[in-house]
Order: C-alpha cells, then sequence, then structure tokens
C-alpha cells in the first residue's frame, strides 16, 4: 500500500519542480545569451562610435610645423610642403613678403593638395587654388583652410586664424 501511494505521488509531484528547473535554466541561458551579445557587440560600438577629435594646437594653441624651416620659405616665391599635429600643410612666402599657412587638405574630397610655385594643385581631380588658398578651378567648393604661421627660436609654429584674419 505504501508502494502504491508512492508510485501515484511521485510523478504528480515531480512535474512542478522539473517545470521551475525548466524556467530557471531557460532564464539562466536567455541571461547567458545578453551578456555575450553585450559583451561581442560593445567592442563593435566602441569601434564605430565617432570619437571626439583631438585639438591639433592643444593646450599652447599652437602646433609646430614638421619639414619646413624658415629657410625654405625665406624669399618670394618659395613654399613647401609639409606636417603639423600629424596633418599636412603648405607654407608659402607670396611675391609680395606675405608668409601664408594653408591646411593642405583639399576642399573637395580631402587630397594632400601640393605647392608648385604660382599655384597649388591636387592631383586627385585636378583642382587649383591661388597662392591666398581661394579656389580657382576643378571641383574644389571653398577655399582651403588658412592657418596663422610664425616663427618662435627658429622653429616654424602654427595656430589657428583669429576671425577677424579670415577672408
Ligand atoms: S580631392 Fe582635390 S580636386 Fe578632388
Amino acid at each position: 500500500m505504501t508502494e502504491s501511494k508512492k508510485d501515484k505521488k511521485g510523478p504528480a509531484s515531480e512535474a512542478p519542480k522539473n517545470d521551475r528547473r525548466r524556467k530557471f535554466l531557460l532564464a539562466a541561458a536567455g541571461g547567458i545569451g545578453v551578456a555575450w551579445a553585450g559583451a561581442a557587440a560593445y567592442p563593435v560600438y566602441r569601434y564605430l562610435a565617432p570619437q571626439p577629435v583631438p585639438d591639433p594646437f592643444g593646450e599652447e594653441g599652437k602646433a609646430p610645423v614638421d619639414k619646413i624651416t624658415p629657410a625654405d620659405v625665406a624669399n618670394p616665391g618659395m613654399g613647401k610642403n609639409g606636417g603639423y599635429a600629424a596633418r599636412g600643410i603648405i607654407v608659402l612666402r607670396k611675391q609680395d613678403g606675405e608668409l601664408k599657412a594653408f591646411d593642405s587638405k583639399c576642399t573637395h574630397a580631402g587630397c594632400n593638395v601640393q605647392f608648385q610655385g604660382n599655384v597649388i594643385h591636387c592631383n586627385c581631380h585636378g583642382g587649383e587654388y591661388n597662392l591666398d588658398g581661394v579656389n580657382i578651378s576643378g571641383p574644389p567648393p571653398k577655399p582651403l583652410t588658412e592657418l596663422r604661421v610664425f616663427e618662435e627660436n627658429g622653429v616654424l609654429y602654427v595656430s589657428p586664424l583669429e576671425p577677424e584674419q579670415k577672408g
């Protein structure tokens, strides 16, 4: 009699227990899945999320010019491509003696423009700028970004152009 009672009670009382176990395992598997998806997606998010652009002029508000010395632009008509803060730059001295500097990123599609004596030329699509950085032919839609250039202790530096110096 005891045995038959056990037989009848056994499977009936196991059913809710199995349901709870099944629900627990499903919830645990779901939690692990969510955690795994989050761990896999986070690096992708970090890669695709826009990063803050560092200020090329830093706290001092100026950046040294690489590969161009004051002697390279000492006389009218001289000019050269160089760099600043991991970007390209052109420094040139106009015929009237004025020293000019431009970020060398073309305003059309971002190619590196080249100083060519009496014009600044873009090899990508043939765009041209005059020595004031103004777009004069080809597809560039606007002038080059002009920078303030100056010499300190035999080194050329650039800084952002003040609003009153623009244009
Ligand atoms: S990128 Fe310079 S003309 Fe197109």
